[in-house]
C-alpha cells in the first residue's frame, strides 16, 4: 500500500492520525507501518467502534435461557443412562484410524500469571517442574503408543510469542514427537482503541498498538495459516481443541469424541465438556439453552442473579460451566469461516502507546483503551445441535490462571497429587492422607507412564505404598 492511498483510506474512516509521525520515520520503518495497516480491514472498523467501543458492546441476555442438558458423567445416572462402552469404541476408532488432531491455543499474553514468556513454557508439573507444552506433548506421544496412530498438534500463537513457541519446542526437540507433525500459526490481530475517542493507539511513531484477536480468531486462523488444509490431506476430520493453561486434559478423550461423532443429538460440528461449578461466582463460562440451541454465557455476562438460581434440591440451577474443552469438525470450521459470524468482546485494559501531539511514550495509569476479542465458544450455537459431556473436577481440570489464590500453580499443584493419588489408590497403592482426607505427599503421574487411572492400574512395577511426606515421580 503507498502512502497516498493509507491515507485516503484513513481518513475515510478518521483515522490518519495513525500517519500522524510517518515523515520522520526512516525508509523500513515507514514501509513497516504501510505494510501493518495494509492488513486491517479498514472498512469494517467504523461499525465495531460504534458498537464496541463508543458503547459497551452490551451483550443481550436471551429471554428464554434456560440450563443445557449434559451427558452426566456416570452413564446409569437417573437422570440421563448412556452407553459409554459404545462411545468409547467409537472414539477409539476415530483416534486409531488417523482421523483425529489435537488443537492447543496459546496465543493469550499470560499478564494474570505474571510470566514472561509463552505461557505453555511455564513450570508446571508438581514434581518435575515440566512446562505445560511437554505434559501436552507426552499425552500426546503416549496417545500414539497406546493407538499406534498418528495424533497431529496444531499449536496457535500469536505474534506476540510466536516465535518464542517454536524456538522453545526446537530447544527441547519437540519432546521426543516428530517436528514434522506439530505445526505452529499465529493467530491473527485486532487494532486496539482509545477508550474515549475510538482512534487506534499508536504504540510506536511507527507502529500501530494491536492485541492477539482472542482464540475465536483460531477459526479464521486455522484456514488462512494452510492448517486445515495439512488437516485435510492427513485425513483428519475432528479437531480436539483446549486451552494452553490446563495441564489435566485428556488429549484425544475417546468417549467425548465418540459421542461429538455419533451421539444422535450431536450434529458432529462442535461438542463441550462441563464440570459443575464449584460456587455460584466461579470464572467460568456457563452452558445454557435458547432457541433450541447450546449457547455458552461468559462469567462476566452471567447476570448474578441467574447465577445464584437453586434448584428444590438447593444445587445451582445453571450449574454446567465450561472447562474450555471441545471436539470441533473440520468441516464445521469452514463454515464458520465463511459465514464469519462470531460477535466482538470488548476488554478495556491499559495499553502504552505515543501521544499525539507531543509524540512522547504514555505509560497508562488507569484502563485506556479498548480490546477487541472474538471467543471460540460463541461457535457453539452455530452448530446444528451441540452436545455436552460432564467431566470431573480432579480428573480434568487444573488450570494454571492466576499467579496466587484459585487456578494458580498452587492449586493446580494441589490438584495434580491428588489425581496422581486417586489413580494410585484405585491400583491398591497406599496413599498417605492427612486428617482432612488431603494426600500427605507430592506424587505426579507423567502422561507416558499412564493415561488414565484404568491404564495405570494395568502396570505391574508400581509400589505398594507411597510414603507419608514423599516426593514421588512416576
Ligand atoms: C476461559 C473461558 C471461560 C472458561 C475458562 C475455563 C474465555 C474468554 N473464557 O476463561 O469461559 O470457563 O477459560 O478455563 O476464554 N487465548 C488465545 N488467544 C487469545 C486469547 C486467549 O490463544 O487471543 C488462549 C489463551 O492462551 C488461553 C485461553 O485462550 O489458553 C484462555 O484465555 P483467557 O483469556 O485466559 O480466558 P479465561 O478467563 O481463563
Amino acid at each position: 500500500m503507498d502512502i497516498d492511498t493509507a491515507r485516503r483510506q484513513l481518513a475515510e474512516i478518521g483515522q490518519d492520525h495513525l500517519l500522524a509521525f510517518v515523515d520522520d520515520l526512516p525508509p523500513e520503518q515507514r514501509s513497516a507501518l504501510l505494510t501493518q495497516i495494509a492488513a486491517i480491514d479498514l472498512p469494517s472498523l467504523p461499525p465495531l467502534i460504534e458498537r464496541y467501543v463508543k458503547s459497551d458492546g452490551h451483550i443481550e441476555i436471551p429471554s428464554d435461557l434456560s440450563p443445557a442438558t449434559y451427558y452426566p458423567r456416570d452413564p446409569d445416572s437417573e437422570t440421563r443412562s448412556w452407553n459409554a462402552a459404545q462411545y468409547e469404541d467409537a472414539g477409539a476408532s476415530l483416534i486409531a484410524s488417523g482421523s483425529v488432531a489435537c488443537f492447543t491455543v496459546a496465543g493469550g499474553q499470560g499478564s494474570r500469571l505474571g510470566y514472561d514468556g509463552p505461557k505453555g513454557c511455564y513450570p508446571t508439573g508438581c514434581v518435575s517442574g515440566k512446562p505445560l507444552f511437554q505434559v501436552f506433548a507426552e499425552g500426546i506421544l503416549a496417545t500414539e503408543r497406546a493407538y499406534d496412530c498418528e495424533l497431529p498438534w496444531y499449536i496457535m500463537t500469536s505474534p506476540l510469542n510466536h516465535e518464542a513457541t517454536v524456538a522453545f519446542f526446537s530447544d527441547n526437540e519437540h519432546f521426543g514427537l516428530d517436528a514434522e507433525r506439530i505445526h505452529f500459526f499465529a493467530q491473527g490481530t485486532m487494532p486496539s482503541f482509545d477508550k474515549e475517542t475510538g482512534k487506534i493507539l499508536l504504540a510506536e511513531k511507527g507502529k500501530v498498538a494491536t492485541n492477539p484477536d482472542g482464540h475465536g480468531g483460531a477459526f479464521r486462523a486455522l484456514v488462512t495459516s494452510g492448517a486445515l488444509d495439512d488437516m485435510r490431506t492427513r485425513g483428519v476430520q475432528h479437531i480436539s481443541y483446549w486451552q494452553v493453561d490446563n495441564p489435566h486434559v485428556r488429549v484425544a478423550d475417546p468417549v467425548f469424541l465418540g459421542l461429538h461423532a455419533t451421539a444422535p443429538d450431536s450434529s458432529g460440528e462442535m461438542s463441550s465438556k462441563m464440570l459443575p461449578k464449584a460456587e455460584a461466582a466461579e470464572k467460568v463460562g456457563v452452558f445454557c439453552e435458547s432457541g433450541g440451541k447450546t449457547v455458552i454465557i461468559e462469567y462476566s455476562d452471567m447476570p448474578e442473579k441467574l447465577a445464584k438460581e437453586t434448584d428444590a434440591k438447593g444445587n445451582l440451577r445453571f450449574l454446567a460451566g465450561s472447562i474450555a474443552i471441545h471436539a470441533i469438525g473440520v468441516a464445521f470450521v469452514e463454515r464458520v469461516v465463511n459465514g464469519d459470524s462470531l460477535p466482538y468482546h470488548r476488554a478495556v485494559k491499559k495499553v502504552p502507546h505515543v501521544d499525539l501531539g507531543a509524540g512522547e511514550r504514555v505509560e497508562p495509569s488507569e484502563p485506556n483503551a479498548v480490546k477487541l476479542e472474538r471467543f471460540i465458544f460463541d461457535a457453539v450455537p452455530l452448530a446444528e445441535s451441540s452436545i455436552v459431556y460432564e467431566t470431573d473436577r480432579v480428573e480434568e481440570f487444573a488450570p494454571v490462571k492466576n499467579k496466587e489464590g484459585v487456578d494458580s500453580i498452587v492449586t493446580s499443584k494441589q490438584l495434580q497429587t491428588e489425581r496422581a493419588a486417586r489413580w494410585l489408590e484405585a491400583a491398591g497403592v497406599e496413599i498417605p492422607r492427612r486428617s482432612d482426607g488431603k494426600p500427605d505427599c507430592v506424587i505426579e503421574i507423567s502422561p507416558m507412564t499412564a493415561l488414565s487411572a484404568a491404564q495405570l492400574r494395568r502396570r505391574d512395577d508400581l509400589p505398594k505404598a507411597i510414603e507419608r511426606g514423599a516426593t514421588v515421580e512416576l
